[in-house]
C-alpha cells in the first residue's frame, strides 16, 4: 500500500479551506497584495479557487479542474506584477496560515517546501522588484 496522500493526512477538504480562509484573511489586510485582487472587497471566489486547487495538488477531488481547467498557474498569474517582494509578502502570509493550520509536523514541512518552490516559479517581474528600494529581504 502506498502511503495516503497529505490530502488525506490533514483531514481532506475542511483543512484546506481553512488554510485559504486563515491566508486571505492574510491578504485583506496587505497593503502590498490586497490592490493586485481583481474584485476589490470580495476575496471569496479566489479563496475558493486557491483552496480548491490545493485540494487537487495534494490528492484530494479535482474540482478545481472541472470548474476551471487546467491549472497553469504561472500562466494564469502574468495579469499580476509579481515581483520579489510580492512573492515575499504572499508567502508570509501562507506561511503564517500552515502554522496556524494543526498540521504535524512533516506535513507543514512539506506545505512549506511546495509553496516555496510554487512562488518562486509564480515571479515575473523580478528584475523591476529587485531595483525598488528598500525591498530586498
Ligand atoms: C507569488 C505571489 C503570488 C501572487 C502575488 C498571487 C496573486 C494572485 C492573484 C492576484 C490572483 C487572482 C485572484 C483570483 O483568483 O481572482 C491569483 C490567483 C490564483 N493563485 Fe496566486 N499568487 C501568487 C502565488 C501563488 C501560488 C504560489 C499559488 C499556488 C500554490 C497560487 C495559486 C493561485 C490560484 C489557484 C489562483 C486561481 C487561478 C484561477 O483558477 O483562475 N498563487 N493569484
Amino acid at each position: 500500500m502506498s502511503q495516503a496522500s497529505l490530502y488525506e493526512r490533514v483531514g481532506g477538504l475542511g483543512f484546506f479551506e481553512q488554510l485559504a480562509d486563515r491566508f486571505y484573511a492574510g491578504i485583506a489586510t496587505d497593503p502590498v497584495l490586497f490592490p493586485l485582487y481583481p474584485q476589490g472587497q470580495d476575496l471569496a471566489p479566489a479563496r475558493r479557487r486557491l483552496a480548491l486547487f490545493l485540494v487537487q495538488y495534494w490528492g484530494g477531488p479535482t474540482t478545481y479542474l472541472a470548474e476551471r481547467g487546467h491549472p497553469r498557474l504561472r500562466a494564469r498569474h502574468t495579469p499580476y506584477t509579481i515581483g520579489i517582494r510580492e512573492r515575499d509578502c504572499w508567502l508570509h502570509h501562507m506561511r503564517v496560515a500552515i502554522d496556524a493550520s494543526g498540521a504535524g509536523d512533516a506535513e507543514r514541512q512539506e506545505l512549506h517546501a511546495y509553496m516555496n518552490l510554487a512562488a518562486d516559479a509564480m515571479v515575473n517581474a523580478e528584475t523591476a522588484s529587485e531595483l525598488s528600494p528598500g525591498v530586498g529581504r
